[in-house]
């Protein structure tokens, strides 16, 4: 048996809110404030259970019994769809809006399984296993005495898709499924001992994702392309400062829409691809212009939508 990996190797990048990058990063996501708002009320709650009791005594105060329903919600939420729309970016920051609310410190343990499941047998599992040991055994830390933590653990699994199966074959090899398993009962440990903290899993693959996971999920929240709103945005914010007009951006945002043969631009086309691609052309020697910047756009192919039956 391997030994269980150690917690610096498991999660590089822990990650304390509230704190400025994150913050940013967050207030940069552009059409995503329903997510934010639904996500963020989530884990506050899941974190801090307190708050809604105090909520209640206010506006309810015999409402007991339908407090139980929204404080016994398994702490998990789903964040599922299309590549390059905001998943990872939002469950790595959204800590930051939850601590900035509750004035509590929260922890992020950020772990992807990305390639992972098709690595040495029994990998995922034994990854998954210690995820939770690590995040469980922070959060116990945490748990106060009196319904109020002292500050809260989220566990961030993305690049989840191994945790779903393939719609062909609905017998999943044994090994993913002692993954489930252990992602299963991890989220469950979560439920039970009542602890300040939630898990945020994303995944491309919601329809194929199995059912005793997408179970215990407080929430699903899907994520899409950007539409012709969220594109001008998105270009807006960063080509307003090179002097290109209304007219000009709007013939951008048209150029990276939806057209015959292909789902339109991602966010991550647009911010990772596109808008370097157009600086690139013109440095070192000229200017950026709105003509170049079209031509661009409409010559580069958009990422193909994630399909969830290649697996
Ligand atoms: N809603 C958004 N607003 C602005 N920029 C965005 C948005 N969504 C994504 N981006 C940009 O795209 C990049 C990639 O996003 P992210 O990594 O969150 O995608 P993802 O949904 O996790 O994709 P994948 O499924 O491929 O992992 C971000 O760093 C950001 O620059
Ligand atoms: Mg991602």
């Amino acid at each position: 048996m391997q030994t269980k990996p150690a917690l610096d190797e498991l999660f590089e990048r822990r990650l304390t809110f509230p704190d400025f990058a994150p913050q940013e990063r967050l207030a940069r996501l552009v059409g995503l404030d329903d997510h934010k708002d639904r996500l963020s009320k989530i884990l506050g709650l899941l974190v801090n259970p307190a708050g809604l009791e105090a909520w209640a005594q206010k506006h309810h105060p015999d409402a007991k019994g339908l407090l139980k329903h929204v404080l016994r919600r398994p702490p998990l939420v789903i964040l599922a769809g299309d590549v390059g729309s905001g998943k990872t970016e939002l469950a790595e920051t959204i800590g930051d809006a939850v601590a900035r609310q509750q004035k509590i410190e929260i922890t992020l343990f950020p772990l992807s399984l990305a390639n992972r499941g098709q690595g040495r047998v029994g990998e995922m599992t034994q990854l998954l296993s210690a995820a939770f040991d690590y995040a469980v055994e922070a959060a116990l830390k945490l748990k106060g005495s009196n319904g109020r933590a002292r500050g809260a653990v989220i566990l961030l699994v993305d690049e989840a898709d191994a945790l779903a199966q393939s719609r062909e074959s609905a017998q999943m090899h044994h090994e993913d499924r002692a993954g489930v398993n252990a992602f299963i009962r991890g989220i469950d440990r979560f439920a039970t001992e009542q602890l300040p903290g939630a898990v945020i899993m994303c995944t491309n693959r919601l329809g194929a994702l199995d059912p005793a996971v997408k179970r215990r999920a407080a929430e699903i929240l899907a994520f899409e392309r950007p539409n012709d709103v969220q594109r001008h945005a998105v270009l807006h914010s960063a080509l307003h400062a090179l002097g290109f007009n209304a007219k000009q951006i709007d013939e951008l945002v048209t150029a990276t829409g939806k057209k015959k043969g292909n789902h339109g631009f991602t966010f991550s086309d647009l911010t990772q691809r596109l808008l370097p691609a157009i600086v690139l052309d013109a440095y070192p020697s000229r200017s950026v212009t709105a003509t170049r910047a079209t031509e661009i756009a409409l010559q580069m192919q958009p990422t193909p939508p994630f399909e969830e039956n290649k697996s």
